[in-house]
């Protein structure tokens, strides 16, 4: 049998996509193996979720830490004990250092609720229902030393619709990332990407999407 890659997810707190990830790779031929579940918060929910499905969990404080470095390093102490080669945030609600960034450049991915570059930072939802866009969604990419940037692994584009209100796009955006993260995940533990600048190349080449237009013509 292939050997899977050794992946661990980050997370702060309700851990949803987090449950995606481990469910698709309880299927056999997935490339990856969650090997971990790491949290800064000790009382994530997810923490016990994903104990719950029987993966690995280990809790990084960091208010006990007198910095983020030194909270960093602690984490990536655990992450060495467990032999871990990818990273995958999941609603991980810190900020890494440029040291951390680049310790895992290329081996480190992250979702974001929004189709990036729009709508960096937080309230996404609410901020792209104030602006009146029609389309909104998420995506994954490449964790590079700058918030909520990296080249884009893949992303997922939702209608906004009249009767919509934060929570309504909240959960119909959420419902895609669980659809994306896990297969944004697989194509980067099987290999055969290539990033230039911040495109992204697969050695394979997918079927052309529908264009999503809204309202529809
Ligand atoms: C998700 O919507 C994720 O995209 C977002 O937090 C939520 C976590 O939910 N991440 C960010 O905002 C990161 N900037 P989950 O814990 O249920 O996966």
């Amino acid at each position: 049998m292939r050997t899977r890659v050794r992946t661990a997810v980050l997370i702060s707190g309700r851990g949803s996509n987090m449950e995606a990830l481990i469910a698709a790779a309880r299927s056999p031929d997935y490339p990856a193996e969650i090997a971990l579940v790491l949290s800064n918060r000790p009382d994530a929910p997810g923490l016990s979720r994903a104990r719950e499905m029987g993966v690995a969990v280990q809790a990084v404080d960091h208010k006990i830490h007198a910095g983020r470095e030194e909270f960093e390093r602690s984490m990536q102490a655990v992450l060495d004990i467990h032999r871990i080669q990818l990273v995958a945030m999941a609603g991980f609600m810190r900020m890494v250092t440029p040291w951390f960034a680049e310790q895992w450049r290329g081996r480190m991915i992250n979702i974001h609720p929004a189709l990036l570059p729009a709508y960096r930072g937080l309230d996404t939802h609410a901020r792209a229902l104030a602006d009146g866009v029609r389309v909104h969604g998420c995506t994954v990419h490449f964790v590079v030393p700058a918030m909520d940037e990296g080249p884009i692994l893949a992303q997922a584009a939702v209608p906004v619709l009249d009767a919509d209100t934060e929570g309504s796009l909240a959960a119909r955006v959420l419902r895609q990332e669980h659809r994306i993260y896990p297969a944004a995940l697989a194509r980067v533990a099987r290999g055969g990407l290539t990033v230039t600048g911040n495109r992204v190349y697969d050695a394979e080449t997918a079927a052309e999407p529908p264009a999503l237009v809204v309202p529809p013509v």
